[in-house]
């Protein structure tokens, strides 16, 4: 079976392989355009990026209720401990590992990272996935940084960008990203949830197919991507 992604809306993502099912981001409960339930999401690893509420909310509900591991950096690894999560992989940016279903890069992210209670969270950061199928990045919440032509230099199948501006990058720098990191598809995330972050993607996919050799797919929360 082909890898599928579905976007669950914000930075939220559900990854099935064929194998495993791993969780990017789980903010379902709160989120106004979640597009499932936290208790009707499958999960064997579920992926953080930092800890701000609008990623890590329903990470406990999830990995409590389906034994997954949680992969995240050291910090919020430990926070998450600290609640009775024992089963978790901490990692920090610049490392990877090779997991069951291929092996996870944690890069840098150019945000901040507070857990919920107002703990540290270490540092914010993004998810180079290599999968059966090619790399998927993950860009998480991040302003632009030039390092990410890097991150490109892996060869990206498809990356996910956040567009929404205000927390994260904004549709300008994000069409920017995408020159950097050339991957051959990108679906723009991080928007929409709130008004503050409402953005129109399709008129940003027109950039991007004028401006760049990268495919842009848009979809709604809901919607996936064969890989
Ligand atoms: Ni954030
Ligand atoms: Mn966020």
């Amino acid at each position: 079976m082909a890898t599928e992604l579905t976007w669950l809306g914000h930075g939220s993502w559900l990854i099935a392989t064929g194998e495993h099912h791993i969780v990017v981001d789980p903010f379902l409960t709160d989120s106004p355009t979640a597009a499932m339930k936290a208790d009707d999401v499958p999960a064997d690893f579920i992926l953080v990026s930092h800890g701000h509420f609008d990623h890590v909310t329903d990470v406990e509900r999830i990995a409590k209720r389906t034994g997954a591991m949680l992969i995240s950096c050291f910090e919020v690894c430990q926070w998450f401990s600290r609640r009775g999560l024992e089963k978790n992989h901490p990692m920090n940016i610049g490392g990877s590992f090779a997991f069951p279903f291929g092996r996870v890069k944690m890069t840098m992210a150019q945000h901040s990272s507070t857990m919920p209670d107002g703990s540290n969270g270490g540092l914010a950061g993004g998810f180079l996935l290599s999968l059966a199928e090619g790399n998927v990045y993950f860009a998480c919440d991040t302003g632009l940084f030039y390092d990410m032509k890097l991150i490109g230099a892996a060869g990206i199948a498809l990356a996910a960008l956040p567009i929404g501006d205000n927390f994260t990058m904004g549709p300008d720098d994000a069409l920017e990203a995408v020159k950097l990191i050339e991957p051959r598809r990108v679906v723009p995330v991080h928007r929409g949830t709130w008004p503050v972050i409402e953005q129109d993607a399709r008129a940003w996919a027109e950039r991007v197919r004028h401006e760049t050799q990268a495919e842009p797919v848009v979809i709604e929360p809901g919607g996936k991507i064969v890989l």
